[in-house]
């Protein structure tokens, strides 16, 4: 009988996964805790921002016209129990108030909840990101709670998906990690996982340390090459060289390679920053701290790009912000996505607003977030009415929309054209064509 699946949180990661679960032929069970969520998830709308995910959504939630009916959501943890073989735990580790440390406060209650009602055995699969230690930890607690005792296993199988990408980066996967303490639970996993392994998906099976780490390592990885071309756009712009043309040179070494050497503001989100910091953290604790003293400085690297835009905003009008108007364009922490944590581009404008600038912020997809983080901002309809009467245009966030914006036209509305790209991605020549100070990152 085919494998019942379900997915324990349905953010980002949780909600995907279950679309992605259902598309991949696979009787899914979503739970969340919060049941606005389930209701809204229920009648097909996704809770947040994520190209693609919709109409996935659409195609398979019970009771929807047409729909597969392969995926249900629930807010009940009985009914979880019963129904799954394999539950992926998908809850979020954001990172501790105050403290370098994640938060391990929502898998553990996850798994204290889940536990209980596994009378039969079943393999539960974190794919939250978790400092190393964690599964080790949460299979004892499993073997201790639910009343299927050792017929429970653990496996842990990080997730790798980008947000603004993820229904893509689900259902093809670059690899699949896997962490099992046994046979069964790596059998069951290549039965889940069939479709992407028989598609070529490489499938490296490891223990439980390894997989956790693979995913902090990959992450850091990704976070040092960001603040390495930060840095080097430092030293460009002190050199007078061009960094964009720098990576690009650079890339074409295949050992080195293009991607992500895009320099700018830095990087933000719910995944970069924080999961650079929960590893020190983790590695301090474990007596490892001097291996990863360097991500400290990939941290403060990318914190000194939001404080240089800030600089370069106020150099440019004139010294000072009081009395200037700044529009800001781009709040979320990348383009596609309506996610604002940790956002560089709200960050700088919150700097500029605690030093007297008015600020005016105008953002595809996340004016509705940005403004719960910062109600005192002031928001626009559209990026032209963001630019009306500015002394200076930041460009924060790279969506394609602002690519496409007519320099001649906001040229019309702002009080000086003057423009800051800090993501490196408009058109410098035709900016400057139409009259305009144009500054780069
Ligand atoms: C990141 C990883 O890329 C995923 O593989 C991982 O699964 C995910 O975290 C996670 O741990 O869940 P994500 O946070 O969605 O994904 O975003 P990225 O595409 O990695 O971008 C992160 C930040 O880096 C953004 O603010 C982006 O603007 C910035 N960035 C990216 C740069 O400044 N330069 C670049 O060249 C690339």
């Amino acid at each position: 009988m085919a494998l019942k699946i379900t997915v324990i949180g349905t953010g980002y990661l949780g909600a995907t996964h279950a679309a992605a679960m259902a598309e991949l032929g696979f009787e899914v069970l979503g739970l969340d805790v919060v049941p606005e969520k389930i209701a809204m998830l229920s009648r097909g709308e996704v809770p947040m921002y994520e190209p693609g995910l919709d109409e996935l959504l659409r195609k398979h939630v019970a009771g929807i016209e047409g729909a597969t009916g392969r995926l249900r959501f629930t807010t009940s943890w009985e009914e979880v129990g019963e129904f799954g073989d394999v539950h992926f735990l998908c809850v979020n580790t954001p990172q501790k108030h105050g403290e370098y440390a994640c938060d391990m406060s929502f898998v553990d209650s996850a798994v204290a909840s889940l536990a209980p009602q596994l009378r039969r055995p079943a393999l539960v699969v974190g794919k939250s990101t978790v400092p190393v230690g964690s599964a080790a930890r949460l299979a004892r607690t499993l073997a201790e709670l639910a009343p299927a005792g050792n017929d429970v296993e653990l496996a842990w199988n990080p997730e790798f998906l980008r947000e603004g990408f993820a229904v893509q980066d689900t259902l093809h996967p670059d690899r699949i990690v896997v962490g099992v303490a046994g046979e069964r639970a790596e059998k069951l996993l290549r039965e889940v996982y069939a479709t992407p392994i028989g598609d070529g998906t490489p499938f490296v099976v490891t223990d439980y340390p390894t997989a956790e780490l693979v995913k902090t390592a990959a992450n850091s990885f990704l976070a040092t090459k960001i603040s390495f071309i930060n840095a080097m756009a430092e030293v460009c712009e002190a050199a007078d060289g061009d960094v964009v043309k720098l990576a690009e040179a650079i890339g074409h070494d295949e050992r080195i390679g293009r991607k992500f050497l895009r320099a700018g503001i830095g990087f933000g989100g719910g995944c970069l920053p924080k999961d650079i910091r929960a590893f020190m953290a983790r590695a301090g604790e474990l007596g490892a701290d001097q291996a990863l003293t360097f991500l400290r400085e990939v941290d403060s690297i990318n914190m000194r790009r939001r404080g240089h835009m800030v600089e370069l905003a106020r150099e440019t009008v004139g010294g000072s912000f009081l009395g200037r108007r700044v529009a800001v364009l781009g709040a979320t922490f990348k383009p596609d996505s309506d996610d604002v944590r940790d956002s560089p581009a709200l960050n700088v404008a919150g700097q500029i607003h605690l030093q007297g600038g008015q600020v005016t912020i105008y953002d595809p997809k996340g004016m509705n977030n940005a403004r719960q983080v910062f109600p005192t901002l002031s928001y626009a309809p559209s990026a032209l009415e963001a630019c009306r009467g500015a002394h200076v245009v930041l460009h924060l966030t790279e969506w394609a929309e602002f690519r496409d914006l007519d320099p001649a036209a906001v040229g019309d509305v702002v009080a000086a054209r003057r423009v800051l790209d800090g993501r490196n991605t408009l058109d410098a020549a035709a900016w400057r064509a139409a009259g305009w100070t144009f500054r780069a990152m």
